[in-house]
């Protein structure tokens, strides 16, 4: 997924699109189980490894967990009459493996199959398909007490548990994602130490990259199995759409340095059955794949998958540095004093210029539209983009409304790019806005908000803002030419 050309931000509102979505687009919403379901210990839910890091002082922002998050768990009988009232046609949220599986081991518990059972008889019943993601980053933490995912038995702990949920929810959900972002599984939580874990030992990392997708293809295994023929499968990559910042030959090898280790980590094994010689020259002094890789993972890995889950929220800007002592890395994945970049100490990252959210992370959608074309190019099977959105400085009104017109013109601007892509020829297949309601954002806890839908930490009362009523008249009618409306 190469993108030589440095693009300078669009600007979001100057043009407005008609719009070319196929018939059956899914329009959907992402959401993920420990950033909105609170329960956390009920129903034989045991902790995960993003429990024990949001309980440990200075790991989130201002010591925010999920532990009650915005109590979906309770709630979500009203949250799917929301998304109805929205118009979504598809509802992506993730199943937690200790609440299925507590402790990663033995048999699965009912009463956690019980609440995935009702929430997708609820989608089902109000016209709304349910798309399943098996892991949103929560490890059962008894998982990594017995050494994570650089230890390879995670991996089949991880197929264990997807037939498990499976075999129980296969009869109502028919789409289903592996991981999400295992880069941000691998780097973050192994190698930066921002996500849980919190660990930070750049060989652990690649040892956990490679686990994630023998978990991976292992799951694919175990999934085809026990769902019936007319299931689809993917997987949700946070692949970067990488720019060099010159065409100095110094800045095309930085950026093929974050291509193989940040997208052809997991598309090469994934879908041409390799780890790429570069990777592996890169990366050799850190980890030995010969022992690392055993025979047969590659064409486990490999396994078919229907479709190619994509989530983008900016572009990544890189050049080389002259002087390692001193790398700005502004590549929008937290601060550390430990790079999740193993294997590519020389290469700086800049922030584009133009247009930040929030998170400082720079707004781009041709970022999002190359890539897909790209993606189609390159692998040929269909694409769902399964996460864009943004967070922005919300204020509520005095009589309690939300007025966020720029996540409306970023929404708009990005699904303008999903619609070029599929003029341009990409089978894109929908659209998961991430996120439905705003909710525990990791490192961040609660001070990033990404909603569409406002939630007062106080109440828990849901408010839909601008942007979500800007995003149901798309749904509704299948264009982006409207305007934002004005608070
Ligand atoms: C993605 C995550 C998702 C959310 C968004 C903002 O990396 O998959 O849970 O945190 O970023």
């Amino acid at each position: 997924m190469t993108v030589t050309d440095p693009h300078t931000p669009a600007d979001l509102a100057a043009e407005d699109r008609a719009g070319a979505f196929p018939p059956g687009f899914a329009w959907g919403a992402a959401t993920a189980a420990y950033q909105i379901e609170g329960a956390a210990a009920e129903d034989g839910r045991t902790p995960s490894i993003w429990d024990t890091f949001s309980h440990t002082p200075g790991k989130v922002a201002n010591g925010d967990t999920g532990d009650t998050a915005v109590d979906h768990y309770h709630r979500f009988r009203e949250d799917v009459r929301m998304m109805a009232d929205l118009g979504l046609t598809a509802y992506r949220f993730s199943l937690s493996w200790p609440r299925i599986q507590p402790t990663g081991r033995g048999p699965a518990v009912e009463r956690g199959l019980d609440f995935y059972r009702a929430l997708a008889d609820e989608l089902l019943a109000h016209g709304i398909t349910p798309v399943a993601t098996l892991y949103h980053w929560d490890l059962p933490q008894e998982l990594e007490d017995a050494g994570g995912w650089p230890n390879r038995e995670t991996a089949y702990r991880f197929a264990e548990y997807a037939g498990l949920a499976a075999e129980a929810l296969g009869d109502r959900i028919g789409i289903w994602t592996t991981l999400n972002e295992p880069w941000c599984s691998a780097f973050l939580g192994y190698a930066s130490g921002v996500h849980a874990p919190g660990r930070t030992d750049p060989g652990d990392s690649l040892r956990a990259a490679h686990h994630l997708n023998l978990g991976h293809g292992l799951a694919v295994g175990a999934l085809r199995a026990a769902l019936p023929a007319s299931a689809r499968l993917a997987v949700s990559l946070n692949l970067h759409a990488v720019r060099p910042h010159s065409p100095h030959p110094g800045d095309l090898e930085a950026a093929r340095r974050i291509e193989a280790v940040g997208n052809r980590i997991w598309t090469s094994p994934m879908f041409k059955g390799r780890y790429d010689e570069d990777l592996l020259a890169d990366t050799a002094h850190l980890v030995d794949w010969d022992a690392l890789v055993q025979p047969g993972d590659l064409a486990e890995i490999s396994r078919p998958l229907d479709l190619l889950g994509l989530n983008y929220y900016n572009p990544t800007l890189v050049s080389s540095v002259e002087n390692a002592e001193n790398l700005p890395r502004h590549d929008g994945h937290g601060e550390s004093s430990f790079s999740p970049w193993p294997g590519a100490d020389d290469v700086a990252f800049h922030l584009a210029p133009g247009e930040v959210t929030a998170m400082n992370w720079p707004i781009d959608p041709t970022g999002l539209s190359d890539s897909l074309i790209a993606l189609h190019r390159e692998f040929g099977l269909p694409l769902m983009v399964t996460e864009n959105g943004a967070a922005f400085e919300d204020t509520v009104s005095a009589d309690g409304s939300v007025h966020d017109p720029e996540r409306a013109a970023y929404v708009k601007g990005h699904l303008g790019a999903v619609s070029d892509a599929i003029a341009a020829g990409a089978d894109v297949r929908g659209y998961f806005l991430w996120s439905l309601m705003d909710n525990f954002e990791w490192a961040y806890g609660y001070e990033k908000r990404f909603g569409i839908v406002h939630v007062d930490y106080d109440t828990l009362v849901r408010t839909p803002k601008t942007s979500a009523r800007w995003y149901s008249e798309a749904i509704r009618t299948g264009r982006l030419d409207h305007g934002i409306p004005s608070a």
